[in-house]
């Protein structure tokens, strides 16, 4: 793990956390119910959550999908800002990681906009593209890394021109920059980053984030007309 001198990136992003990005007691609720599971927050941070609420207000998405819902923390940041009609779905294939969002999110007052798919995420988004399930307006991608490319193939046949699609963690600890990586994870966004430097179907970039979790970044990429 990289240490900046007297953790000033952490320090600094609880500075930007305090002024633009307070979790509320729901939220907070949210990381409890995974320390009181034995569950690791890998949720995304306070700074993340708010960084995937002005992408969403920035399209004014409606039809959000997520792939990977963990204690539904990113997933109540993004449903915030859904106007009263607007729906979010997102795909979790723990099952007891399933019931503690379901919890965390009926505690939200969100259940009317939320529907949450237990299942692997490679066999339930075939079943959306099949069903012609709406396109999405935004879709964070944020489950188990060695599909990364994959998700992001289907995500964009879940698209339309100017979906916003997300991508979390793909620089890992800057261990992306390692050719020789046995990592199966790093191993899978160095894939879908290879693939999207040739992607014409998108325009994109990577924005490195640090602050209070690891070093890591951010695919932020919008569908090409
Ligand atoms: N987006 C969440 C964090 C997700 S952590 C947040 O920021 O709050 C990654 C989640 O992906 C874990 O809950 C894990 O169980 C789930 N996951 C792993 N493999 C998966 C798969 N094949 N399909 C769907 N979900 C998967
Ligand atoms: C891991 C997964 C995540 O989604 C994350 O934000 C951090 C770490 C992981 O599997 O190691
Ligand atoms: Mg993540």
């Amino acid at each position: 793990m990289i240490e900046v001198s007297n953790n000033l990136f952490g320090k600094v992003d609880e500075y930007i956390s305090e002024l633009l990005a307070n979790e509320d007691a729901v939220l907070q609720q949210v990381i409890k119910s995974l320390e009181e599971n034995g569950i690791e927050n890998i949720s995304v941070s306070p700074n993340q959550g708010k960084l995937l609420q002005v992408l969403s207000k920035s399209c004014q998405a409606k039809h959000i999908l997520e792939i990977g819902t963990l204690g539904g923390y990113s997933t109540i940041w993004l449903a915030r800002t859904l106007p009263d009609e607007g729906k979010l779905i997102t795909i979790e294939s723990d099952e007891k990681c399933a019931q503690i969002a379901l919890k965390n999110i009926e505690n939200a007052g969100l259940s009317s906009k939320v529907e949450i798919i237990n299942g692997r995420a490679l066999e339930i988004l075939p079943d959306l593209i099949k069903q012609n399930r709406l396109p999405f307006d935004l879709i964070f991608i944020d489950a188990d890394k060695p599909p990364y490319v994959e998700y992001f193939q289907m995500a964009l046949k879940l698209s339309r021109p100017g979906t916003i699609i997300i991508a979390d963690n793909v620089i890992r600890n800057g261990k992306v920059l390692d050719q020789d990586t046995t990592d199966e994870k790093v191993k899978g966004v160095q894939r879908l980053n290879s693939f999207l430097s040739g992607c014409k179907e998108v325009t994109a970039t990577i924005l490195q984030t640090v602050g209070v979790k690891e070093y890591d970044g951010m695919v932020v990429a919008i569908v090409n007309p």
